[in-house]
């Protein structure tokens, strides 16, 4: 059982706290909440303290024989702190230490993970973006806000990221403290999910189960470790990962024209999303009636291999990833497909699933091998689908890191 402290400052996302401590605590975490005396005028102790099954205090005074202003950051194993407000960030930034929380921030020694929220001009003004650069480059893990509607009528980027995104980071930081470095600052990444559908008439379509949950996680390590990314989701109801510019599209040919704008520029390009291999060759333009003629068999057209594509095209320099979706049959196992493929593809890096009944699709969770052109091969093993995500960041990196990208370019 890891030890989280939980901080939540002053803005009205704290309602949306209860929320992610409820995920932490039901992942069987023990979570201290350390509210800062404007989040209590927000949201009370009372249900800090009903949902954590802790005390609840702002100040260094209470408990003060306790030391707990010292005692609860020595003890953590993660620091979460959300919504951490512009002033709260400063604060953190410029080491300020007059409330429990803060206090907290100075004497944790373990990783810290802020998620922000506030308007737009707040997170945009030069002194925030200074504090957050000041955070990161400390070591601290500060997601991007989310996109959408804030507190009044106005909406643009300052939302808090979504609990369950939070949850997910938190997790993946008490397993591997190491995984959301700033690494991709300055790249464009470009990431498709999901899975295709391929119309048949106008409400029936050739689809397959892809949840898009691993290329979600995928853009989401991404942009925590300071990507910009492009993100091609196909036919996914999960929320936009925040930090991320999301382009939604139905079929195959739709994904491939989005993947293909977004990666005139992009420094790496994942193809985690289930293309369908093949389309109806005709589109009914209306409903097919059971009442009317029996419809003609249904034709197929091959698509395009958007991934064979994008290698025969890349930019000099530019990563592309393969995912393999794969089961083992009698003739070959999993990883013997994998290695096929990605000869096959001439891809850089391949994440090979096993995808026998139960084992990944829709599924939180998921293992991989990591097959790279030049030999290597990562496993990962079965743990949450953001772990597979910062252990294909890792490759990638490395791989960036090997040629650096030319100025201008
Ligand atoms: N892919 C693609 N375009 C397609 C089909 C697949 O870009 N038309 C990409 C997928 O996004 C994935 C990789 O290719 O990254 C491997 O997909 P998979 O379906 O396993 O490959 P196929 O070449 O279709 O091989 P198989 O015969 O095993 O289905």
């Amino acid at each position: 059982m890891s030890r989280i402290v939980l901080g939540v400052a002053g803005g009205i996302a704290a309602y949306k706290a209860a929320d992610l401590l409820r995920k932490l605590t039901e992942a069987g975490h023990d979570v201290t909440v350390v509210p800062t005396a404007s989040a209590l005028q927000f949201v009370g102790a009372a249900t800090w303290s009903a949902l954590s099954h802790h005390p609840v205090a702002a100040d260094v005074w209470t408990g003060a024989a306790e030391v707990s202003h010292v005692r609860l950051g020595r003890e953590a194993d993660l620091v979460v702190v959300a919504p951490a407000t512009a002033d709260l960030l400063a604060k953190a930034a410029h080491g300020l230490a007059d409330d429990l929380l803060t206090n907290t921030l100075l004497t944790a020694r373990c990783p810290v993970l802020f998620a922000p929220a506030m308007h737009t001009e707040m997170w945009e003004h030069p002194a925030t973006a200074d504090n957050v650069a000041t955070l990161r480059r400390r070591g601290s893990v500060v997601m991007e806000p989310a996109s959408g509607r804030l507190t009044g009528r106005d909406t643009g980027k300052g939302r808090l990221p979504e609990p369950i995104e939070i949850a997910q980071l938190a997790t993946l930081l008490l397993d591997r403290p190491d995984a959301l470095p700033f690494d991709l600052a300055g790249r464009h990444v470009v990431v498709s999910a999901g899975g295709t559908r391929e119309a048949i008439d106008p409400v029936r379509f050739v689809g397959n189960s892809s949840s898009g949950k691993q290329g979600f996680a995928v853009a989401a390590v991404a942009a925590a470790r300071g990507a910009s990314v492009t993100l091609v989701a196909a036919n996914v109801e999960l929320p936009d990962p925040a930090g991320t510019d999301v382009v939604r599209v139905v079929s195959a040919l739709e994904l491939r024209d989005a993947v293909h704008k977004a990666a005139l520029d992009a420094d790496v390009v994942v193809m985690a999303a289930a293309v369908a291999d093949f389309r109806p060759s005709d589109t009914v333009d209306h409903k097919i009636k059971k009442s009317g003629e029996p419809p003609a068999p249904i034709g197929l057209t091959q698509n395009p291999d958007i991934l064979a594509e994008l290698v025969a095209s890349r930019r000099p320099g530019a990563l592309i990833v393969g995912f393999a979706a794969e089961t083992g049959d009698p003739g070959a196992s999993v990883l013997d497909h994998g290695r096929a493929k990605l000869e096959r593809k001439g891809c850089d890096l391949l994440v090979v699933n096993d995808v026998s009944p139960g084992k990944a699709f829709g599924q939180p969770d998921n293992a991989g091998i990591i097959l790279g052109s030049d030999g290597s091969e990562r496993a990962v093993e079965h743990g949450p689908k953001s772990a597979l995500a910062a252990a294909l960041w890792d490759a990638a990196a490395e791989r960036l890191l090997a040629s650096p990208r030319p100025p201008g370019v």
